[in-house]
């Protein structure tokens, strides 16, 4: 080995100097990831007592209502700032036109009660989209071809978030893409008095193949309806497209716009966060989780490590916050 010792030819910038300390690296750290940052989706299922494994997503459960609070606590305690709430509904609740999805005393509308009155500071966000309560597993109502009409969904959607904020949801999430609902919602809201009531918009949501498991959670997999959403997600090729629909969204009255799924979207909340500047988030989807604790489980990759670089990944590309089945692991690392 040859060392080269001349004056002159070592070089100027080091960029290794700072990363040679803790305290430097601390210093220069671009981007913090914390328990604040992360949004914990939880699955919620009829019953007393009731804990149900999902195989595709190792480590996620269904949860009846009580065992949900105690999960609730635990989230609240690690210092995460809100659940995101979607429902398993059982075949006999699902029907064409959805019916369930804005009963006054449904399992989402229970749950919410229940996780106010347990954990008040703690925030709800709940799934306004109509997959889990139709026979046919689409998010909306379907014509005799199978079509998703959008303005008769639209007003079953208003009804399902207006019967959310009532319940106490403190955000609506519409994961659904039909157009025109954030306005339609936020009207509506604003009639009934719900003027805090929040909205966070799916807003960039893409005809993911990323979304089976979710699909195994919630049990609509099977039945989908021409088996695909083509006709309302995103394609995955677009995201000029994106820009569009977070523009629309934010002028109806959208709080919060997302970008979903994550981390192979990550260009799209970039371009998102820089050209919007409104606060943004990202859903860490089910095939996400899925692919990565495959890996773990094999012992491929290294949990911890790899979990919280994933998440920081989400915050260097402008997320201000991560929809993520690994909130709990995650905020546990953090403390
Ligand atoms: C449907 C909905 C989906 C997810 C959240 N809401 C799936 C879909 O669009 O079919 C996916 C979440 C995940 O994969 O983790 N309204």
């Amino acid at each position: 080995m040859v060392f080269n010792t001349q004056r002159g030819h070592y070089p100027q910038t080091r960029m290794r100097r700072l990363r040679a300390h803790a305290f430097s690296r601390a210093l220069v750290s671009e981007n913090q990831l914390t328990p604040s940052d992360l949004i914990y989706p939880v699955f919620v299922l009829e019953g007393t007592g009731q804990r149900e494994a999902v195989p595709s997503m190792p480590g996620v459960e269904r949860l009846s209502i009580d065992l949900l609070l105690t999960l609730a606590r635990d989230a609240h305690a690690l210092g995460i700032p809100a659940l995101a709430l979607f429902p398993v509904v059982g075949a006999e609740k699902k029907s064409l036109n959805a019916e369930e999805a804005y009963s006054a005393d449904g399992l989402v509308q229970r749950a919410v009660q229940a996780l106010k009155d347990a954990v008040p500071d703690l925030g709800v966000i709940t799934d306004v989209a109509l997959d889990p309560f139709t026979t046919h597993g689409q998010d909306g109502i379907i014509d005799d071809a199978g079509y998703v009409l959008n303005d008769t969904t639209v007003e079953v959607l208003v009804q399902q978030a207006a019967s959310h904020a009532a319940a106490g949801a403190d955000v609506v999430a519409p994961s659904d893409m039909m157009d025109g609902r954030i306005g339609a919602i936020r009207s509506t809201l604003e009639s009934a008095g719900h003027h805090n009531t929040l909205i966070m918009s799916y807003a960039a949501k893409y005809a993911s193949s990323y979304y089976g498991p979710f699909r195994d959670a919630v049990g609509s997999a099977g039945n989908i309806k021409g088996g695909n959403k083509y006709s309302y997600q995103m394609d995955v090729a677009n995201s000029d497209e994106a820009l569009h629909e977070c523009a629309l969204d934010l002028a109806e009255g959208a709080d919060m716009i997302m970008v979903k799924p994550g981390m192979p979207y990550l260009d799209v909340v970039q371009r998102v966060k820089q050209e919007l500047k409104s606060p943004t988030f990202a859903y860490q989807v089910s095939g996400e989780y899925a692919m990565h604790v495959a890996a773990f489980e094999q012992g491929w990759l290294s949990k911890e490590a790899v979990m919280l670089e994933s998440l920081m990944a989400f915050k260097r590309a402008g997320c201000d916050g991560i929809l993520t089945y690994f909130a709990l692991d995650a905020a546990k690392a953090l403390q």
